[in-house]
């Protein structure tokens, strides 16, 4: 059976996760969240207190981390491993969230994450959700979606999840982290986030999820035939 790779990029909380996963499942793909690689990347750096300014120590310390993914059968998702330590439920939090952005627009940082996740993805059968899978990770794509809703609903959306664990969090806090990744995320240097060419744009505000599934569930079809 054809086996293909997905790439799914777009902006902070479009849902581009939700729909990776449920793709992952449907086909028995493999689903990598290649944001969870920077945010566990974040984790070690704030854990040693190095500065995302400070390069020189970044360089010296990158060799130190070693990732990778493992099932969680429970939540059906591939979880990050940090160093042996799985760090899945101390990534999601507003901290990380308001430095991810700045660690993952180092070079070094970006060389280590794409190098693991292009290997991942060799023998195609992969869902990858992020911000430059279609245009640096998987090139190559049978399918690429770049996925987008309104500031309003993503806001919605992210702060829903992170009331449940935080609840003092605010919708101001959501909205202004989101507003800050997109922006930082969009105009680093290297590889930005941006829509290849050959995606296909998903607006979800007006989605429901089933209704979303379908639609891309046709056009996982197409490229199967
Ligand atoms: O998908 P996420 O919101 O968990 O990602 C967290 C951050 O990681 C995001 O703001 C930018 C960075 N990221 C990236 O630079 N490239 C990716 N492929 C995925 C995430």
């Amino acid at each position: 059976m054809k086996k293909i790779n997905i790439a799914i990029d777009g902006y902070s909380s479009c849902g581009k996760s939700t729909i990776a996963k449920q793709l992952a499942k449907e086909l028995q793909y493999i689903f990598i969240d290649s944001g969870a690689m920077y945010r566990a990347i974040t984790l070690f750096f704030l854990q040693k207190n190095i500065a995302a300014s400070d390069i020189e120590a970044i360089r010296s310390e990158i060799s130190n981390i070693h990732l990778h993914f493992e099932f969680n059968t429970t939540t059906q998702k591939n979880e990050v491993v940090l160093n042996g330590v799985n760090v899945e439920s101390q990534i999601r939090n507003l901290n990380i969230s308001n430095n991810v952005s700045h660690y993952a627009a180092i070079a070094e940082i970006r060389k280590l994450a794409v190098a693991q996740q292009q290997s991942i993805g060799k023998n195609k059968g992969v869902v990858m959700d992020g911000r430059d899978i279609g245009t640096e990770v998987f090139p190559d794509a049978e399918l690429k979606l770049f996925m987008t809703a309104t500031p309003e609903v993503r806001t919605e959306r992210r702060y829903k999840e992170l009331v449940a664990t935080q609840p003092d969090i605010t919708r101001e806090e959501v909205r202004k982290n989101l507003e800050e990744r997109d922006y930082i995320d969009s105009h680093r240097e290297i590889s930005p986030l941006r829509q290849a060419d050959d995606a296909i744009v998903l607006d979800n505000s007006n989605l429901t999820m089933d209704e979303q599934l379908a639609l891309v569930k046709n056009m996982v079809n197409e490229k199967l035939q």
